[in-house]
């Protein structure tokens, strides 16, 4: 995303053992009204247009920060080299300072601190506690890292959640200007990133339990960067039936490791008849802005495209030739095939010279995850994917889902 690909896979690893210090009570905090109005927030689009490179190797080291399980082979990830990376300001403390946070289903502790500084007020509770993610390669271990604070976080005005657990960071990865991130992600991934262990409650799980939404459910509209309405959308509580043009899809969560730990989903893909990855495990990252899959099924992409690797971006470069007849891709998830059709498979031409592409050159957006299928976690599907069909993100007690929708953008041509 975002080109942001960012950071945000901050792998939940257990650094904080060394943080020892415990967890002093927080005052009794009156609960939210309850209200049933489901409520939603516009997000913003930040295109980086100052030399975006290689967007294909910075989603690769990001998915190798998914799919490492202990942190011993990751690869550093640069924040900045992101292509498109969707934001919402988020008010913290009350009055409330607006943090401009990236949109992260990746990752799900919610932290502040790498631009603006952290304003606190009469709810701003130092918990006593440090928080930590760790991300990054062997050689280069980094650190999202600071204080603990619970504070009163500010959505919309209908979405106010109290006591949310946000961290305060001191040490941050370059966010190219962001104040943050606001995870998304399943609460499994924050154990262990504050001192007390254990998990820490995410901003949806906030607002579920303190009865401010009655379903813990969100969904996500991102429209093609390219075409006249780039404003994105996060609907908390519920999803936006009106940028939905198809039936809703649903897909329960994969049981596979790794990728149970995030919005994971089983999913088969096809190009045209031809199958270049069977039924398999994979997520869905508003932080990564191509389409990842695995090595095997790559080389096959490659090959019935025609393809050829294009080192100033990164992504397979095709001719106009070859673009007219590419054939439409299917992801087969849930019952449904959901179709990604040929535009749909190239980068924005618009967008050509923010990633080093020339003008008129056509890049392919489905990258190489950088390992065969096999390991838990086969498939990304981030932005590139996210911009064609509306994605809803469900957890109740029992299960999560995640499910698609076309929009007016899945079949558009605007690429
Ligand atoms: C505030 O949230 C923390 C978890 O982040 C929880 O342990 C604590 O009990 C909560 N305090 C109140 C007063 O609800
Ligand atoms: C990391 O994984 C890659 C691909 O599986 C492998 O080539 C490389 O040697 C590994 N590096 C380390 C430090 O384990
Ligand atoms: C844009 O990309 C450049 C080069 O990668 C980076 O230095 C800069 O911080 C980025 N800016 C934003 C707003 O992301
Ligand atoms: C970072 O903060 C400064 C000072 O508040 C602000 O002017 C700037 O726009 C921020 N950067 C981004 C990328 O938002
Ligand atoms: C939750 O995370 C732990 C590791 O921290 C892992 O062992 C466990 O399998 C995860 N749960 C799921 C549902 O993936």
């Amino acid at each position: 995303m975002v080109l942001p690909t960012s950071i945000s896979s901050l792998l939940a690893l257990s650094v904080l053992a060394f943080f020892s210090l415990s967890a002093r009570a927080s005052p009794h905090l009156p609960r939210t009204a309850s209200s049933t109005a489901a409520s939603t927030l516009k997000l913003a689009v930040r295109i980086n247009s100052s030399g975006v490179k290689n967007i294909a190797a910075a989603d690769r080291a990001r998915a190798q920060t998914f799919s490492a399980e202990d942190g011993s082979n990751i690869t550093s990830i640069d924040a900045t080299n992101n292509g498109v990376t969707y934001t919402a300001d988020v008010g913290v403390g009350s009055p409330a300072t607006y943090y401009t946070l990236l949109i992260d289903t990746g990752s799900s502790n919610t932290w502040i601190g790498a631009n603006k500084s952290y304003t606190k007020t009469t709810t701003s509770q130092d918990t006593g506690c440090r928080f930590g993610l760790a991300y990054g390669g062997p050689t280069d271990l980094t650190y999202v890292a600071g204080v603990e604070y619970s504070d009163t976080v500010t959505l919309t005005s209908d979405l106010v959640i109290e006591n949310q657990s946000i961290g305060v960071a001191s040490t941050y990865p370059d966010l190219g200007g962001l104040d943050g991130i606001l995870g998304l992600g399943p609460v499994n991934l924050t154990q262990d990133t504050v001192c007390n262990g254990g998990e820490v409650p995410t901003v949806m799980d906030n607002l579920y339990a303190q009865r401010t939404i009655h379903s813990e459910v969100f969904g996500v509209f991102f429209a093609p960067a390219s075409s006249d309405n780039s404003g994105g959308e996060l609907t908390i509580g519920s999803f936006d039936n009106s940028k939905i043009t198809g039936f809703i899809n649903y897909a329960s969560s994969t049981s596979t490791y790794p990728a149970s730990r995030y919005w994971g989903i089983d999913q088969s893909i096809s190009y045209g008849s031809t199958s270049i990855l069977t039924k398999t495990a994979g997520i869905v990252d508003t932080g990564t802005t191509l389409i990842l899959i695995a090595t095997d099924a790559f080389r096959k992409y490659q090959s019935a495209t025609g393809g050829t690797p294009d080192e100033a971006t990164g992504l397979l470069k095709i001719s106009l030739d070859q673009y007219n007849q590419l054939s439409s891709l299917y992801f087969t998830i849930g019952s449904d095939a959901l179709e990604l059709t040929p535009n749909g498979q190239i980068w924005p031409r618009s967008l050509n010279t923010a990633i080093g592409g020339t003008t008129d050159g056509i890049y392919l957006v489905v990258g190489d995850i950088g390992s065969n299928s096999g390991f838990g976690l086969d498939v990304i599907i981030g932005y590139c994917f996210l911009e064609r069909y509306y994605s809803i993100f469900e957890k109740t007690s029992y299960s999560e889902s995640v499910a698609f929708a076309a929009t007016e953008y899945t079949y558009a041509t605007s690429n």
